[in-house]
């Protein structure tokens, strides 16, 4: 396993559920880590919770927002002048059969899930270039393929971004960075240790391998005889 020590790793969506588990796994190496979200009161009270244990700072950003994701690039690059590690664990979503949802919700939906990432990777590139360790994991989930009846919206917005992370593979094919995308389940109480432990092992490889894709299913007897 490689080290992240000294690494500059930046999540965006690091305010939620798992981008916080994330953050609170990753801050046990000795890292500079930052947050990215939109509301800075969740933001501020993580930090506090990390701070002494790594040099974790924030920046709140509507990712689709496109000046603040500029103005966001600019700031870590001046203050770090790279990126090492970029999770993007930023997602919204909402339940409905198909026809009812409105195309206003659509939008707002794929503004986020899919603009809003392609925005910020497309701009943040040239910083994760200037590391010689550089990686993008894209937080995106498991059945694009085979679409849900009840989860169409969200589903094809992460087809859009699961589409996206192959092309953008292709883009730096000759250079050093890699590109990986996990897959997961529904993410609850019982497993989300288990799927931040997976993304660590996926951003801990060696410079020599990495895992492209990742994709977790869920096993649910062993909660349900617990249950029992
Ligand atoms: N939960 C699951 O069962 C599950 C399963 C498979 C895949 N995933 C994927 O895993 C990722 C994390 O999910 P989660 O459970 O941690 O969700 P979550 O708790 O709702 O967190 C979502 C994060 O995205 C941020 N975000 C949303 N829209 C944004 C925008 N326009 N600009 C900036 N930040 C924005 C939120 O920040 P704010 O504080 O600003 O709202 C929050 O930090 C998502 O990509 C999701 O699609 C989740």
């Amino acid at each position: 396993m490689e080290s992240l020590d000294n690494q500059v790793i930046v999540i965006n969506g690091g305010s939620g559920r798992l981008g916080r588990s994330v953050a609170e796994q990753i801050i046990d190496y000795d890292c500079f880590l930052v947050l990215i979200g939109r509301d800075e009161v969740k933001l501020k009270e993580i930090c506090v919770e990390l701070k002494g244990k790594a040099k974790v700072s924030y920046f709140v950003c509507d990712l689709t927002n496109e000046k603040q994701v500029k103005k966001t690039i600019n700031k870590i690059n001046s203050q770090y002048k790279k990126i090492d590690i970029l999770v993007n664990s930023v997602g919204s979503w909402f339940q409905g059969e198909i026809p009812d949802h409105s195309t206003v919700k659509v939008k707002e939906l794929f503004d986020s899930n899919v603009l809003g990432v392609i925005s910020f990777v497309s701009q943040a590139l040239d910083l994760v270039r200037k590391s010689s360790k550089g990686q993008i994991l894209n937080i995106v989930s498991t059945f694009t393929s085979e679409g849900l009846i009840s989860w169409p919206i969200y589903l094809s917005s992460k087809a859009a971004l699961k589409s996206f992370t192959e092309s953008l593979k292709l883009t730096v094919k000759e250079e050093q960075i890699k590109i990986m995308a996990i897959h997961p389940d529904a993410i609850n109480r019982y497993n989300i240790e288990h799927v931040v432990r997976i993304i660590l092992f996926m951003l801990e490889q060696p410079n020599t391998i990495f895992i492209s894709n990742l994709e977790t299913k869920n096993n649910y007897f062993p909660v349900l005889r617990k249950q029992a």
